[in-house]
C-alpha cells in the first residue's frame, strides 16, 4: 500500500507492505538506523519514535499505521546543524556509555517536553519508564533531561 506521511519535515510517499514494522520502514527504507532494536516486543524502548506528538515504540506499530501522521526521529532532532538540548545534555552528564538505549530515552524526553514544558521529577520519570538502560543506570539519565528542562525555560 502507499502511505503519505512527514518524517523529520520531510515528505515521505512510500509503497510499503502492509506487515512492514515502522522500525523496519524507517531502518530499512529510509536509513534512519539512529532508531535502534532491541526487544522486539514493545518492553525496552530503544525503537522509540514521536509519532503526532507521542513517544511510540515502533516495533509494535505497522508503517501502515503512519500514513497522514508526523513522525520524528532521533535524526530530526538536530537542528541548523545544532545538536537538540537533550543530546547535548545525555553527553554532558555522561548519561550514555555504550548509547543502545539513548536515541530511545531521548525521544521519549523529547515528546514529554513537547507536550509539558514544565515537567515535574514524577512527570520526567514517568515519560522514561518504558525505556531500559542496561549499563548507564538511570539517575544520570534522568539529570540530563531536568537541566535540559531547566535550559529551555531560562
Ligand atoms: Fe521496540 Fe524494544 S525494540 S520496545
Ligand atoms: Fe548502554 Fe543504556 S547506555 S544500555
Amino acid at each position: 500500500m502507499k502511505i503519505n506521511c512527514i518524517i523529520n519535515k520531510n515528505e515521505i510517499s512510500a509503497e510499503v507492505n502492509e506487515r512492514t514494522r515502522l522500525i523496519d520502514f524507517l531502518r530499512d527504507d529510509l536509513h534512519l538506523t539512529g532508531t535502534k532494536e532491541g526487544c522486539s516486543e514493545g518492553e525496552c524502548g530503544a525503537c522509540t519514535v514521536i509519532v503526532n506528538g507521542k513517544a511510540i515504540t515502533s516495533c509494535t506499530m505497522l508503517a501502515s499505521q503512519v500514513d497522514g501522521c508526523e513522525v520524528i526521529t532521533i535524526e530530526g532532532l538536530k537542528q541548523n546543524g545544532e545538536f537538540d538540548i537533550l543530546q547535548k545534555n545525555f553527553v554532558e552528564h555522561d548519561a550514555v556509555q555504550c548509547g543502545f538505549c539513548s536515541p530511545g530515552f531521548i525521544m521519549s524526553a523529547k515528546a514529554l517536553m513537547m507536550n509539558n514544558p514544565n515537567p515535574t521529577l514524577e512527570d520526567i520519570k514517568r515519560s522514561i519508564e518504558g525505556n531500559l538502560c542496561r549499563c548507564t543506570g538511570y539517575i544520570k539519565i534522568i539529570e540530563a533531561i531536568e537541566d535540559a528542562v531547566k535550559e529551555v525555560n531560562k
